[in-house]
């Protein structure tokens, strides 16, 4: 039995579902043919991934391959209640998830999807798969391989393999280059800008927005906030990033340096504490904090709350903590601010996200109908697949590039001519 907030939300979820689906060209293609071959049939692919409309055309392409799917959230933040209810009942697909869930019932979630023992993962964060390992390793036998959507979770699974815990093969999603490029830096870029100002309605114009991280995620949101007349400001650990900030432009400093300076911060780094108590008293009054990185540590909220003077909620989304007599705001409990208080990434990105995800389903099914065995290990998406979904992005934007002649290609492969 399926476990959502409440079916009567379906019929707008659904109207969502299929809105998103318009801007999902690559997927609707991959489903159409999926509905075809049913390459996934009778295969059992257990999903924990953030519920969203997008994610929902994902369950729909590996229904119509023909393989049965149960979804539970990657975070309790980021259900949309609406999608869960129309997913069950327009979809026939069972999903564990509700929005606000507490801990305990966030892990029973993927204890469901679990008890109906997967063939396939495919995780955002890789809450699933450990949970597999470390509560039910007998499980893994029956796995062919799982796919991970996120850096923090494939910083996770690399863990995993170096202590010799992991036990299945799995396929880096997020380091494809049609994930990364683009769901990671416009995705994020965009949909953290959409959550900040949803949460809050502040003036991005003239303000000092300090960016920890110049990652995938953090260059995309520095671009965006850059772009709507932002201050932006810097952190990092990466000698190269730093540079790389400095020519794009962007002040560089250390967070204890910002920290007096910035208006708004925002995490997006993967790491821990990367805002920390002696950094917020150095903040100014009125300082916002907030985080898009994958989990909710990279803001010191554990030892805020035990020093803060006072907690209250002043608007949705927004708590503020008064310490040494100032106000500072933090943002959807440290959680993904993207996915909290807004939407999530535009599907026209998380097309190709989950064009990924498909294919990478798809070949691992392949290989196990072949009878052949993959390493266990965590591996990069096959190069063709990759190629393959760039080809139909390209062609789904109607955009034409040139092509190599016969002589430049002679001349590429060449190293005799010189000067
Ligand atoms: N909000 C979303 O929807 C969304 C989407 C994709 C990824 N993510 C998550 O965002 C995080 C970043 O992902 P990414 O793809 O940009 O990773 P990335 O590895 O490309 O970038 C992370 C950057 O943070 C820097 N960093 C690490 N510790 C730091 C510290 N203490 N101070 C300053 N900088 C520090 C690293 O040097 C690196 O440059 C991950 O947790 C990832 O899972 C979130």
């Amino acid at each position: 039995m399926p476990d959502i907030k409440d079916i009567k939300f379906a019929k707008e979820g659904f109207e969502r579902i299929q809105w998103a689906d318009k801007n999902m060209p690559v997927l609707k293609k991959i489903r159409d043919r999926f509905e075809k071959e049913k390459p996934l049939k009778d295969i059992r692919i257990g999903c924990c991934l953030h519920v969203t409309t997008e994610t929902a055309n994902l369950m729909r392409t590996l229904k119509a391959g023909g393989a049965e799917v149960r979804l539970c959230a990657s975070n309790p933040l980021s259900t949309q209640d609406d999608v869960t209810a129309a997913l069950v009942k327009y979809f026939d697909i069972d999903v564990y998830a509700i929005t606000g869930e507490d801990n305990k019932t966030y892990y029973n979630h993927i204890d469901s999807v679990l008890e109906f023992n997967p063939q396939v993962t495919q995780d955002d964060g890789c809450d699933l798969v450990s949970t597999l390992h470390s509560k039910y390793p007998e499980k893994c036998k029956n796995v062919i391989g799982g796919s991970e959507e996120t850096t923090t979770g494939i910083i996770r699974l690399h863990s995993m393999h170096n202590d010799g815990a992991l036990k299945y093969p799995i396929i880096a999603v997020n380091d494809a280059k049609t994930k990364h490029f683009f769901d990671n830096r416009y995705g994020t870029g965009q949909s953290t800008i959409d959550g900040i100002i949803r949460a809050t309605d502040m003036l991005i114009a003239g303000s000092t927005v300090v960016v920890a991280g110049y990652g995938w995620c953090g260059r995309g949101f520095a671009m965006r906030a850059k772009g709507m007349g932002a201050n932006v400001i810097i952190t990092e650990v990466d000698h190269l990033k730093a540079i790389e900030a400095a020519l794009d432009g962007f002040r560089v400093m250390k967070m204890i340096d910002a920290a007096p300076l910035g208006d708004l911060f925002v995490t997006l780094t993967g790491d821990i504490n990367v805002i920390d108590i002696h950094h917020i008293k150095k903040m100014k009054d009125g300082a916002i904090i907030c985080n898009s990185g994958h989990f909710d540590v990279e803001i010191n909220l554990k030892e805020l709350n035990k020093i803060c003077e006072s907690k209250k909620k002043v608007r949705e989304f927004v708590d503020e903590y008064k310490i040494d007599g100032k106000s500072i705001y933090v943002l959807a409990e440290g959680r993904l601010i993207n996915l909290a208080a807004a939407n999530g990434h535009p599907a026209a990105v998380m097309d190709m996200s989950f064009a990924n995800q498909s294919l990478v389903a798809e070949y691992f099914v392949k290989k196990f109908k072949n009878g052949e065995k993959l390493p266990i290990k965590v591996m990069p998406v096959p190069k063709d697949i990759d190629d393959h979904i760039a080809e139909l992005k390209l062609d789904s934007m109607n955009i034409k590039i040139d092509e190599l002649t016969e002589e430049q290609k002679k001349y590429l492969a060449s190293w005799s001519i010189g000067t």
